[in-house]
């Protein structure tokens, strides 16, 4: 399994208050995460013990070193991590007493993965490539890359974010290749102007083999062509819900490598999703293992 999206270092900082223009404020904590949504599903998979690895690319600073251990600590293969000049993504985030956020994001080199330096030959010893979007704020080489690359591989996961759900047919492209597709309610609607079941019908139209609709407390629908079903939640104290979709794609895909019915797919994303929601941070609830009975 080989991801392929942003890499980010997001770095809170918990502040007195969150200054407005001309205004100080004061640092009480800062926690770095490192994130990137399909980061974050690859090392929820890794975890599970499936064979990993990462198409991203990290600038020449602390964050991007931090980013590449952190990934080397999670038995993620980082070949394909290409190293540049520049910046490596980072969100700024602060949060003050009362909880509000402000959140300033630096793309940094993320968005110019150019298709000429990933290592297609170590890339496509992976049979399954995994899809998230990238901002686009310095330029759509990366996305571009990604529409390009998913013509090499038979099977194809994609999660647009809102990012992608923006682009609209922009997307099509990587949407006729893709094998499962992973948005939330609010991204399929958004993509194709419709109700989701109506959207999955078109996906389904398009070629894709499973749709799975993230529903967020609702739990998920999926949609393949031969059948369709809600799959409830599991029922737990939420914590954080930074992540929830990235473990549940990370369960998902699991099942699915692992041979079991789109039925079996969805309780364990939604299982990998309940895990990760009673954590603080995309990736500390993410587990090792998933009970044998499912
Ligand atoms: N309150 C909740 N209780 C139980 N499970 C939840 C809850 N919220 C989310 N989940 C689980 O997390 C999964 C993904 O959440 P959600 O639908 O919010 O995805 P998302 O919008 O893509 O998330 P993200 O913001 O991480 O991209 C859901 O399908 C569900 O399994
Ligand atoms: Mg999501």
């Amino acid at each position: 399994m080989i991801g392929f999206g942003a890499l980010n270092l997001d770095k809170i900082y918990r502040v007195d208050k969150i200054p407005a223009a001309d205004e100080e404020g004061f640092v009480r904590d800062i926690q770095l995460f490192p994130g990137g949504s399909a980061a974050n599903t690859i090392v929820g998979l890794s975890r599970l013990k499936v064979r990993s690895a990462y198409i991203g690319k990290i600038g020449d600073d602390v964050e991007g070193k931090i980013l590449l251990e952190d990934l080397e600590k999670e038995g993620v293969d980082t070949k394909a991590v290409i190293k540049a000049d520049g910046r490596s993504g980072t969100a700024i985030i602060f949060v003050d007493d009362l909880g509000n956020r402000a959140i300033l994001v630096d793309p940094g080199v993320n968005d110019t993965i150019r298709y000429e330096e990933i290592d297609l030959n170590f890339v496509k010893s992976h049979s399954l490539i995994h899809l998230t979007s990238f901002i686009c704020k310095n330029g759509f080489e990366s996305f571009k890359s990604q529409k390009k690359i998913v013509g090499e591989f038979e099977l194809v996961s994609f999660d647009p974010g809102m990012p992608y759900a923006e682009r609209g047919n922009e997307i099509i492209p990587i949407l006729k290749k893709t094998t499962i597709f992973l948005p939330n309610k609010i991204e399929i609607e958004k993509i194709f102007n419709m109700d989701y079941m109506s959207a999955a019908e078109e996906c389904i139209s398009l070629g894709i083999e499973v749709v799975a609709v993230k529903l967020g407390e609702k739990g998920c629908w999926i949609k393949s062509k031969s059948k369709e079903i809600f799959i409830p939640p599991f029922s737990v104290r939420v914590v954080d819900t930074t992540g929830a979709g990235d473990a549940f794609n990370a369960g998902f895909l699991y099942g699915y490598i692992n041979g079991k019915d789109i039925e079996k797919c969805g309780k364990i994303g939604n299982y990998v999703a309940s895990l990760c929601i009673q954590q603080i941070g995309a990736r500390a609830g993410l587990p090792r293992s998933v009970p044998i009975d499912f």
